[in-house]
């Protein structure tokens, strides 16, 4: 763990600069907003260990697959969400010599990230060799008013120094991915340009032809007064102008560069030119100042439904706000081609690609914090691509319309390289039924059934009916060969979580098929239709709920993880000492995989998803039987352990897990944060406040709140969406507030009692 930032409601903050920590402070300080992002990298020079990462949503490449031995069905490519141009580029000269940090002495340096305005600053003192001192600030956003525009400006002001500085505002589209398979260069030149008012550079993806343009514009002044180019510069895939500035003492330096980007998702390649310019023009004529008010503005808005407030505590404030300023950052619901990636624009390390994680995380938290089509447009897109989970299953053996939706994807196709993950992992499918499940449940809306849901639901029901067999032996539907959530067990028969889901999803879409032949039998007509549905298949499915196998030990009064979980050495993790952890980086595979170590929730995930099947004593039988084994070294786990241990009344062990979740990446609990952050748990951050400590959940069509006051916090207070409704909650000790801030009366159910809204 690390504790180098210092605690503030609002900041992340760096005083001194640490070295060591420089590549976990550039994901840390990462920007986004929706359409592209950029890992906080220093627009100067920088010699140390660094990685320079700029993303754009959607853009991707597939990197020929890379293994030891090929296996018949792997996919043929790795998509990578690709490493494009940096556009923050700004050189420095002092004299002549270059800044950079990673040589040049400087002092007084502090980093900020201000999540309330989302702007990235830092500022330092430097004393040159020649004398004086020269004080740096600089501050960057990427426009969340404005998706194609970011921003930068420097300002060096001499203090006794008098000398000659250099600027050189570039675009530099000479660009790798450090996870490229082969050291491929994933980028072809398209052109450069550029004349007194802009430059621009321009390049195209391999294979899947993005393009994508940067477009940039400079200003330098000196105590106001503006200073000309002295030179410029294009080469391919680069261009930069030179500003150079005799300045004296007491002067200020003030570099601006406004920046556009503009992707061809969403600007036809033919027309980028013509639209960078205008922009950039647009955008010179409203100026900096402007274009930041408005960029502050947008943020207000979304903090003002999205916030969560914690009196009395400023570390698990700091550590939530800094998860949903991250989320909105990644993702705004706008576009259904696009969703959330473990590391959303802030590393290549599970790139952009999207994981089961939306809809086992994600779909809650936009449901909570946005209006519902946000969420919907996250079910539309795995409509989108039920086609290719339908060709998924087909490439593995199973027809008739069964679906197996990839554990890795970015246009549908399954695109992961590890076996134990790619094809055993099939859990994931289950969650895209859930997810539906948690869509209507949560906002009544059932026109997504018919909108495309209950194909989805179908496909998903047809490849569990042949994915299990009969056991004759057991005289049971079992399932062989599978990966659990817990991805420190490979290969293994009957986990109970893939089990159970898999009955649950076969079990909803027989109910969901009555009511959609019973409320739209039209509708229903036309999914028989394209689904090819016969009814006969009902009899299958339901063959199976009856007879599904789940391991269980009559002693303990336990669901087992698998088959064989209880001839392992079972031990706490407690109990490992800190010198060995994490495992992941400590141990050899072989050993965690004999071991009975829990990465991630796996029972406890099945028990959180369907709370309402167990009662208490059940659940807390299995909290206490496999949380002391889980050493949370998934992002995904901590969460469901803080919801789990609020509703069974641990707080000590709910607050644990909390700050764990809301302070992964700024603590690096997993020695990770590196390669970027965590992006899709935070998600499981907001739910720990909200599903956990609020205990907020719809039962028979009534939200209900179960609030506790995890100790050490004074109160909390946060907005939800809800049914075309703006509530407020606030809970303190011993009293929960609920407002009601817009839309039509509404009954809750506030610990167990009826309430009129
Ligand atoms: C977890 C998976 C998750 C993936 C992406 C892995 O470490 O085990 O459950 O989907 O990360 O977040």
């Amino acid at each position: 763990m690390k504790n180098y930032l210092k605690h503030h409601p609002w900041h992340i903050i760096e005083e001194g600069f640490h070295r060591e920590f420089h590549e976990v402070s550039e994901s840390i300080c990462s920007l986004g907003n929706g359409r592209f992002g950029l890992r906080g990298n220093f627009e100067e020079d920088y010699s140390g260990k660094s990685l320079r990462g700029s993303y754009f949503a959607g853009v991707y490449y597939p990197d020929l697959t890379r293994v030891g031995w090929w296996k018949n069905g792997y996919p043929e490519y790795f998509a990578k969400v690709l490493n494009s141009v940096n556009w923050i580029g700004v050189r420095i000269f002092i004299d002549g010599e270059a800044l950079d940090l990673d040589k040049t002495q400087v002092s007084n340096f502090v980093r900020t990230l201000d999540m309330e305005q989302g702007l990235l600053t830092r500022s330092f003192d430097l004393n040159p060799p020649s004398g004086g001192q020269l004080t740096f600030h600089f501050e960057r956003f990427c426009s969340m008013a404005d998706p194609d525009a970011a921003a930068i400006r420097i300002s060096i002001k001499s203090e006794g120094y008098q000398g000659k500085i250099t600027l050189e505002p570039y675009l530099d589209f000479d660009v790798h991915n450090k996870d490229s398979n082969y050291g491929d260069q994933f980028w072809d030149r398209v052109n450069e340009e550029q004349d007194d008012s802009f430059s621009m550079v321009s390049a195209i993806t391999k294979k899947t032809a993005f393009t994508v343009s940067s477009f940039m514009h400079s200003k330098v002044e000196v105590n106001g007064h503006q200073v000309s180019i002295a030179s410029s510069s294009v080469a391919p895939m680069k261009v930069s102008r030179l500003y150079k500035v005799d300045l004296k003492k007491g002067e200020e330096l003030i570099l601006h560069k406004t920046v556009v980007n503009l992707s061809s998702l969403y600007v036809h390649p033919d027309h980028q030119t013509e639209e960078g310019k205008k922009k950039l023009g647009e955008n010179e004529v409203i100026g900096y100042a402007t274009m930041k008010r408005d960029h502050i503005e947008a943020w207000h808005k979304i903090w003002d439904g999205a916030d969560i407030i914690i009196d009395g505590n400023v570390m698990a404030q700091q550590g939530i706000r800094f998860n949903i300023f991250q989320l909105w950052q990644t993702y705004t619901g706008a576009d259904a081609r696009l969703n959330i990636g473990p590391k959303g624009f802030t590393g290549e390390k599970y790139g952009g690609s999207t994981y089961w994680d939306t809809e086992a995380y994600c779909i809650p938290f936009y449901l909570g914090t946005a209006d519902a089509a946000i969420a919907r447009n996250l079910l539309v897109y795995r409509y989108l691509h039920l086609q290719k989970a339908i060709e998924n299953a087909a490439k593995l053996g199973f027809k008739d319309g069964a679906a197996l939706y990839p554990m890795v994807t970015i246009n549908g196709e399954e695109c992961h390289n590890e076996w134990e993950i790619t094809f055993e992992e099939i859990h994931r499918n289950g969650a895209m039924v859930y997810a539906i499940y948690d869509y209507i449940k949560y906002t009544g809306d059932t026109s997504y059934l018919t909108d495309g849901g209950l194909e989805v639901m179908i496909g998903v029901a047809r490849f569990w009916s042949q994915r299990v067999n009969y056991s004759q032996d057991k005289q049971a539907w079992v399932m062989l060969g599978v990966t659990g959530p817990n991805e420190y067990e490979n290969n293994v028969n009957n986990n109970w979580y893939t089990n159970y889901l898999a009955r649950w999803c076969m079990q909803y879409a027989i109910e969901q098929i009555e009511w959609v032949k019973q409320n739209h039998p039209d509708k229903w007509t036309r999914i028989k239709q394209t689904s090819e549905f016969k009814e006969e298949e009902i009899g299958h499915w339901q063959e199976r709920i009856n007879g599904m196998y789940f391991p269980w030990d009559e002693s303990r009064k336990v669901y087992l993880q698998q088959d064989g979980f209880l001839d392992k050495d079972l031990m706490h993790a407690d109990d490992l000492p800190a010198s060995e952890r994490p495992i992941n980086q400590k141990w050899s595979w072989d050993r965690i995989l004999r071991s009975c170590f829990i990465k991630q929730a796996d029972v406890l995930q099945g028990m959180y998803f369907f709370e309402d099947h167990f009662d208490e004593d059940t659940h807390r039988r299995h909290f206490d039987f496999y949380e002391p084994m889980t050493v949370h070294e998934s992002s995904l786990s901590p969460c469901v352990h803080a919801i789990l241990a609020s509703r069974l009344g641990k707080p000590e062990k709910a607050n644990e897990m909390y700050l764990r979740t809301s302070r992964l990446d700024l603590d690096d609990y997993n020695n990770d944060t590196e390669d970027g952050l965590h992006i899709t748990s935070m998600a499981g951050s907001w739910m720990s406040v909200v599903r956990g400590f609020a205990g907020m959940q719809v039962k028979d069509g009534l939200l209900h709140l179960a609030p506790v006051l995890p100790a050490g916090w004074e109160g909390f207070s946060f907005k939800i969406h809800y049914r075309e409704r703006s509530l407020g909650v606030t809970v303190t000790g011993g009293h929960c507030d609920v407002t009601l801030h817009s839309g039509q009366p509404l009954e809750i159910v506030v610990n167990n009692e009826r309430r009129q809204l």
